[in-house]
């Protein structure tokens, strides 16, 4: 296996980290705070090519592979993941959805302003009373002359109140199943589609998570997304790309914890030294730093399996439940080795801590990942 970056990896990645820092940054403290989604922000990701990474050109994406979204994921992650996860979904769930399976008229409608960043993408599967278990979903899509007529509730959805275009999975024959959810193209404006109350949340403050209503909602049948009956086996393939992206967010919230921690650990004395020369404090960050290798390793890998067209159901569910894990063991160890500065705003750590938990939760809870790993093993 092959270690190296290529030079366009490198310059992917060391881009994504400059504007993380020159531009992420400034605001990332008072967007907490505030519960502000970063609008002008999330606008420069997608100029910079950010936000339709692994996109054809010709559909206005950037063309890149999945080793430079998981780079540009990590950077981003290490300074804000409100903002990354607005990134994730559109690149993973959105932009790579539509452009797999979307008809030539749907990219050119849809695809080209989402993965240019001119529009931001949802995506809705979640509802109150199915999240793990996405076949219970109670949304209903009753077909109607040339419509399909939408009626129902989806909750928890990240960029629900920025998104122009909503991936909206339905049941169209409950009788069947899994096999009777179907995928639809939702539009910001489509009579019966009001985007409901914003939650407050613990973390990843700034991104908007909405609760979605559907009431009467005429959706034209051209915006179906491949055949009915093809949306749960749609949203669990795109959810395999997604766990890429969620992986490498975590990666990147405890890389950020470690790289502070560090500089904290050099400066800050205490019993006449460094406290980064206390095996207490010089252990702590041994096992955050290989913790992190690790969780490294599994996002490339599973990174380069996605580009190599090669099956990456079991590597990216390890890579989120492992990556998960490690950031909120290593963002839970920043906060002790910073000491009572971690429990203050300014030294970000407590926000990275707070960060970390959706990680083991969205896209997939950590039990889920257990799950798909286990019949992988086992099938
Ligand atoms: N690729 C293709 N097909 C797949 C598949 C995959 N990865 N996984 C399952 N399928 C197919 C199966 O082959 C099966 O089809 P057949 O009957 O034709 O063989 C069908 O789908 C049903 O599969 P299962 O019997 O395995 O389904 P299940 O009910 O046992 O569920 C599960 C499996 C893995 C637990 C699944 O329900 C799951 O992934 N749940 C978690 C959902 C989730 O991630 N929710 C997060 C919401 S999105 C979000 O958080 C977005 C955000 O805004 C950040």
């Amino acid at each position: 296996m092959d270690f190296q970056l290529t030079e366009e990896q490198i310059a992917v990645r060391d881009a994504a980290r400059d504007f993380a820092k020159n531009v992420v940054a400034k605001t990332v403290l008072e967007r907490d705070e505030n519960q502000r989604f970063g609008e002008d922000e999330i606008r420069q990701l997608g100029e910079l090519g950010f936000m339709g990474m692994m996109v054809d050109p010709k559909y206005g994406g950037s063309g890149m592979d999945t080793v430079s979204y998981v780079l540009a994921m990590e950077e981003i992650s290490k300074v804000d993941a409100a903002i990354s996860v607005t990134m994730s979904v559109n690149n993973s769930l959105v932009c790579w959805g539509l452009e797999k399976f979307g008809t030539e008229e749907q990219k050119m409608k849809y695809l080209v302003p989402l993965a240019s960043g001119q529009k931001i993408g949802a995506f809705c599967l979640s509802e109150p009373e199915a999240g793990s278990d996405a076949t219970s979903q109670r949304t209903m899509a009753v077909k109607d002359g040339d419509d399909y007529i939408l009626n129902g509730t989806k909750n928890w959805i990240t960029n629900g109140s920025s998104a122009s275009t909503y991936i909206v999975i339905a049941q169209t024959k409950p009788e069947l199943g899994h096999k009777g959810i179907s995928a639809f193209i939702v539009e910001r404006g489509m009579e019966g589609f009001v985007v409901g109350a914003k939650e407050n949340k613990l973390g990843i403050r700034s991104s908007d998570t909405h609760t979605l209503l559907f009431t009467d909602c005429r959706v034209p049948a051209e915006n179906m997304i491949g055949e009915e009956g093809f949306g749960f086996k749609f949203a669990m393939m795109i959810l395999e790309g997604g766990r890429i992206g969620i992986a490498s967010q975590a990666l990147g919230i405890a890389s950020g914890a470690f790289e502070a921690s560090v500089e904290y650990a050099k400066t800050r004395t205490a019993f006449g030294k460094p406290i980064c020369e206390h095996q207490a404090i010089a252990f702590k960050l041994a096992d955050m730093a290989t913790s992190i290798e690790a969780a490294r390793l599994l996002c490339l890998q599973a990174a380069y399996l996605k580009d190599q067209h090669l099956p990456i159901t079991k590597a990216g569910a390890m890579a989120k439940e492992f990556s998960s894990r490690v950031a909120m063991e290593v963002t839970v160890e920043a906060v002790q080795v910073h000491g009572g500065y971690g429990f203050v705003k300014e030294y970000h750590v407590e926000r990275m801590m707070r960060d970390a938990k959706i990680t083991q939760i969205y896209e997939g809870t950590s039990e889920i990942q257990k799950i798909v790993i286990g019949r992988s093993i086992l099938k």
